[in-house]
């Protein structure tokens, strides 16, 4: 893990480094000012030397002025270095993102995506930010003003060492179980977000069921356990405060007490014993400080355990060595594959498949929910890898060919399709990136969604909302079908992508098909027998294996799930569907 995120601030290797050793200057600069202050003391105003006391002034003035600059300058490099981590951890994660599968990305969740790349990184940031400016200076502050006192006057300076032991002692036992309670709230943190993250982007949901009280008094649980839990962990943390305090002030106490009395006898003079009160803070502000790193550490120890997770998985799906760089035909061809999601599942989603298509001809797909449609659909354009057999496609196995070259070929309209924030134009352009308007508008014209675009007020440069929000879900089929067919590819796969349009002009966007682009293989999964039945042959699928192939008179003829579906469909046994007779 630590390995993962070193990895990233390498190009900031410098400044990180440069941070420390300007915290150091400063630290020897506010080090100085003591002993240049008891001086003033010692021998300006005591021995009444107004020359001495403008010149040591001066000098005071000069250090002052460096530790200033060497202080900003640490914090200026340190802010670098934070927020130049951040952004590398951003881009690294972004970019292993794109390369995940499906398979990847249903092991992350996407609000936990998302929460990683926001939420995640800013700790990370504050905590490497904080940790190379107090690391070096707290620990170089506490011994360089040990040392110092030890040299003005070792017995007292023993007075330190005792306050330090004790202090260090009572900060590990209260870290250790404030750090408890620190991960305990990152957790519940998680799901809070979570819980945010599906609301928000489902809120229309909610709001259809009447959800929202529910939803308010989960959120307000969730917001309470956190607050709760901050606050056990705040209580321990302020605590430290009143103890810390208290020594401090026995400290400066006792120092003048027995520095009075060394005054008297004349072993101490004035000025030393101002220089060593003032280091007394310095020692204990220190250990203050290192306190804060350490809580800052451990706070962060989740996060960048989260980060690391998504910058090290590895995507399922690799591309071979020497791939294929051109896709010969559209045939598909099945070779006894079986699928699963999961692979320690008992029972595969896909059983025994064995087809073979040639380029072409258009295939239906029907069968009731559940029964793996899209899941065997999916494995064509390899969003998934077979678990046994193989799939070809022109007569070489997906897995040879470029990931890239494959894709382009295979266009898929997904069941769960969405349109992207920008204009038609734009989302069209998904498909091909150079693709003339003359095209967009003829790809529109073959998945009839050109009339409803020109009726609207801005036609084909017309703002689509995030998620497609501002159309229809026929308008929005229809569009995503538009932007699979500027691909040109060589097979084309509609995984229920007409579910929303009529029927009427269902039909019309198969005939344009059949008309305009005759030589592209076609696979279209539908619920309606009606959308298939044209095709040249038709797969019936139950649970997860093919229960009949053949065309619509053959099936009618042969195979009683299709049979009885269609006659349901038409109106002779009306109340007949897929999940009564499966
Ligand atoms: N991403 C996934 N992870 C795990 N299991 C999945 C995933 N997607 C689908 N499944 C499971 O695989 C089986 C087949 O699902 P699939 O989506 O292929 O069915 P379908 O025939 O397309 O159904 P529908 O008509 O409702 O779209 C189901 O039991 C489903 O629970
Ligand atoms: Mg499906």
């Amino acid at each position: 893990m630590i390995k993962t995120l070193l990895a990233q601030v390498k190009e900031f290797r410098l400044v990180a480094i440069l941070t420390p050793v300007c915290m150091l200057g400063e630290v020897i600069c506010e080090m100085i000012i003591p002993i240049l202050m008891g001086r003033i003391v010692d021998y300006g105003v005591m021995a009444g030397n107004v020359e001495f006391i403008i010149r040591t002034g001066a000098v005071m003035i000069v250090v002052a002025l460096l530790g200033l600059t060497a202080g900003i300058l640490g914090g200026f490099f340190a802010a670098k270095a934070g927020a130049g981590l951040a952004r590398n951890l951003r881009k690294a994660m972004f970019d292993n993102i794109q390369t995940f599968s499906f398979l990847n990305i249903d092991h992350f969740s996407t609000s936990s995506l998302v929460t990683r790349l926001t939420t995640d990184v800013t700790n990370i940031q504050t905590a490497f930010m904080m940790t190379l400016r107090m690391a070096m200076r707290a620990p170089s502050t506490m011994i360089v003003a040990m040392v110092m006192s030890v040299i003005i006057s070792p017995r007292l300076a023993s007075i330190y060492f005792i306050a330090v032991a004790f202090l260090a002692v009572f900060m590990v036992v209260m870290m250790r179980t404030t750090t408890r309670y620190f991960k305990q709230v990152f957790e519940r943190y998680d799901l809070m977000n979570e819980s945010v993250q599906e609301n928000v982007s489902a809120i229309r949901v909610v709001k259809a069921y009447v959800r929202e009280d529910y939803e308010n008094k989960k959120f307000r649980n969730a917001a309470e356990q956190i607050y709760e839990m901050f606050i056990r962990a705040e209580l321990r943390i302020v605590s430290i405060s009143p103890v810390m305090m208290g020594v401090v002030y026995s400290c400066i106490l006792l120092i003048s007490w027995f520095g009075a009395n060394m005054i008297v006898s004349d072993t101490l003079t004035t000025g030393n014993l101002m220089s060593l009160l003032t280091y007394c803070m310095n020692i204990l502000m220190s250990l203050m400080m290192l306190s804060m790193i350490f809580i800052m550490i451990t706070m962060s120890e989740a996060s960048a355990r989260r980060i690391a997770e998504v910058i090290d998985e590895k995507s399922s799906l690799t591309n071979p060595e020497n791939p294929v760089m051109e896709v010969p035909d559209g045939s598909i061809r099945f070779e006894h594959v079986d699928f699963s999601y999961d692979p320690e599942a008992s029972e595969p989603v896909l059983k025994d498949i064995d087809l073979e298509i040639r380029a072409g001809e258009s295939i239906g797909i029907i069968g009731g929910t559940g029964s793996a449609k899209s899941s065997l659909v999916n494995l064509i354009s390899r969003l998934y890898d077979v678990t046994k057999g193989r799939i070809l496609v022109g007569g070489i196995d997906v897995r040879e060919y470029d990931l890239d070259v494959l894709r382009r070929q295979v266009a898929v309209v997904l069941q769960k399709n969405v349109l992207f924030s920008g204009t038609i134009y734009e989302n069209l352009r998904w498909g091909d990136e150079n693709a003339t308007d003359e095209e967009c508008r003829r790809a529109c014209v073959l998945a009839c969604a050109h009339e409803f675009i020109e009726k609207m007020p801005e036609g084909y440069n017309t703002y689509i909302e995030q998620g497609g929000t501002n159309v229809s879900g026929g308008q929005k089929q229809r569009l995503c079908i538009a932007r699979a067919l500027l691909r040109k590819p060589r097979i084309l796969i509609l995984d229920d992508s007409t579910s929303a349009v009529d029927t009427a002009t269902d039909a019309k966007i198969r005939k344009a098909f059949a008309e305009e682009i005759p030589d592209t293989t076609r696979l279209i999964i539908s619920q309606r027998i009606s959308s298939v039945q044209s095709c040249d042959r038709i797969i019936v699928m139950e649970n997860g294996r093919v229960n009949g192939f053949g065309s619509h008179e053959e099936l009618l003829a042969g195979n009683r799930i299709y049979r009885e579906v269609y006659e349901s469909q038409t109106g002779e046994g009306a109340d007949a569907d897929f999940d009564r007779l499966t």
